[in-house]
């Protein structure tokens, strides 16, 4: 029997970012944010499907399904949350963010089609591109979002070379545990690394990123990624966050179970999930591998 657990702490449904967006103007873009009756407008569905189409190649999901799900971090991590700041040219060209302006742009032209905000359409796109990696769980999803005017602040989002305590400490900050951070990371599963060693561009940081699989956690314990980054290193050995992989790495159920809130938790930053609307139902269904359907009943997660 399938399973259909979204996965979502009721805190989320009131969690506000204690950094209140002030840099948006009211007036962007987001007609198709709610209908009158504040149900998920059906445009969502068609984007739903246009994206599913970009995100995918073959059975796995591809480097626009990957830098989709980083751009929801880079956009909601600093000052002001979620509010489609990523895709301003001054941010979308600062050092952290080079690699995912393609996607971003892509992303943004999407949002302007449909007339909806680049914010919304940025959060819609991370949790399908979740979805599209094989494995990948049903995050929950809200529209509603006006756009940002200017640039969040510089400087705000952790590096490959934080240590597991000052990244554990930042998270921290904006409201995150170390599961949550721990949870979170594992997005790492779906990842490529470039600039932290170009020597090395182009190596994975597990060894299959087309899905969405506990192998990060494993290979990072034992030091047998492709590639690991030292923040990735650094948290396999912290206090708190440590234990937390190792336990992800025995059990995708209970990683997924814990990803979908805290990703569901960060797409909420800047807003409040009481002024939005649950466009959830508009995502593709979840996908299942053989290794998730073998799994015992109460590891599964949707
Ligand atoms: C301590 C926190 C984190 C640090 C220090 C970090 C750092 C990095 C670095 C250095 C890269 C490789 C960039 C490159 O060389 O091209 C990367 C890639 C990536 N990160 Fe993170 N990250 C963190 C948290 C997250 C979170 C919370 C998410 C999403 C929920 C995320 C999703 C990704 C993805 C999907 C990629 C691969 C992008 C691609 O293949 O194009 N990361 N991260």
């Amino acid at each position: 029997m399938k399973l259909s657990l979204v996965l979502l702490t009721t805190s989320v449904l009131t969690y506000a970012s204690p950094h209140l967006s002030s840099r948006q103007d009211g007036n962007s873009s987001g007609e198709a944010s709610a209908d009158q009756w504040g149900r998920c407008p059906p445009v969502w569905n068609t984007i739903s499907r246009e994206l599913t189409s970009l995100f995918r190649s073959g059975n796995q999901c591809n480097d626009d399904a990957r830098a989709a799900i980083r751009a929801v971090f880079h956009d909601c991590f600093p000052d002001g949350g979620c509010d489609g700041s990523l895709a301003i040219p001054a941010e979308l060209g600062r050092s952290p963010n080079t690699r995912l302006t393609g996607t971003v742009n892509k992303l943004k032209s999407v949002a302007e089609k449909y007339r909806v905000s680049v914010a919304d359409m940025l959060m819609f796109a991370g949790s399908t591109a979740v979805l599209v990696c094989p494995g990948g769980p049903t995050v929950k999803t809200y529209v509603g979002r006006k756009d940002a005017k200017s640039p969040a602040p510089e400087g705000q989002l952790p590096t490959g070379d934080v240590t597991g305590d000052e990244a554990l400490q930042k998270f921290q900050q904006r409201g995150f545990s170390a599961q949550d951070l721990a949870a979170l990371v594992g997005a790492h599963s779906a990842a490529r690394q470039r600039d932290q060693d170009p020597s090395q561009a182009g190596k994975s940081l597990d060894s299959s990123p087309g899905s969405w699989d506990v192998k990060f956690y494993a290979e990072t314990i034992a030091k047998k990624a492709p590639f690991s980054l030292p923040s990735d290193l650094s948290l396999a050995n912290q206090t708190q966050v440590g234990p937390i992989f190792k336990k992800f790495a025995k059990s995708q159920g209970q990683w997924n179970a814990a990803f979908a809130p805290a990703l569901a938790k960060m797409q909420l930053l800047g807003s409040s999930a009481s002024k939005l609307v649950d466009c959830t139902s508009a995502l593709p269904r979840a996908r299942y591998t053989r290794d998730v359907k073998a799994a015992p009943i109460n590891d599964r997660y949707s």
